[in-house]
């Protein structure tokens, strides 16, 4: 089985998302999910499918969770079924890019989460799942860095 890695930036109030969009615009976050993602299979919701305007990001092989049908990616009907397919790949590594809903499903699979806290609330309808009250219990923090306005934190399970 690959490790599945959450990857997500949230504001103070786990704020992820506004009318389909990222609430916030920081250029060195989106450098940030590039380097970490680059080479990697992500397996994403539909919602962030069609925000990439439903073209598989280059140099990462695209899953996506999705009732509907796409000819240029693969495509999985439940998070079952992606997960059986993932325990048959050779991937070491999956990373899991969201959004809400899918962020939700799957918190009890993820064994590593790599987290940009935003420092600024910014107001939005789409919520990562609360987990900071498992931060010292279900999550480990195993490293910081902090920046103008934002941190990048990793947390890994155990
Ligand atoms: N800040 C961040 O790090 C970050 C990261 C990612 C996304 N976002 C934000 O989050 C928002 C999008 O999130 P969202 O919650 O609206 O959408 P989403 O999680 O990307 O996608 C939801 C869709 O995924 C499919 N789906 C959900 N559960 C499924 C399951 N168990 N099996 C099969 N398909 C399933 C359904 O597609 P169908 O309707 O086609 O069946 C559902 O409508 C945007 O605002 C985006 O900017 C933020």
């Amino acid at each position: 089985m690959p490790r599945f890695i959450t990857i997500a930036a949230h504001d103070p109030d786990l704020v992820i998302g506004k009318d389909g969009e990222l609430p916030w615009r920081i250029p060195e976050d989106l450098r940030h999910f590039k380097n970490t993602t680059m080479g990697k299979p992500m397996l994403m919701g539909r919602g962030v499918f069609e925000e990439f305007n439903e073209k598989p990001l280059p140099g990462r092989p695209c899953y996506v969770l999705t009732s509907g049908n796409y000819s240029n990616v693969t495509t999985f009907r439940s998070i079952e079924e992606a997960v059986n397919y993932f325990e048959k790949s050779n991937y070491d590594e999956v990373f899991i890019i969201g959004g809400g809903q899918i962020y939700k499903q799957t918190m009890d699979l993820a064994d590593r989460l790599i987290i940009t806290e935003v420092h600024q609330s910014y107001g939005g309808d789409v919520f990562f799942p609360e987990y900071r009250h498992e931060v010292g219990k279900t999550w480990q923090e195993i490293e910081r860095e902090d920046h103008d306005g934002f941190s990048f934190v990793t947390y890994e399970r155990g």
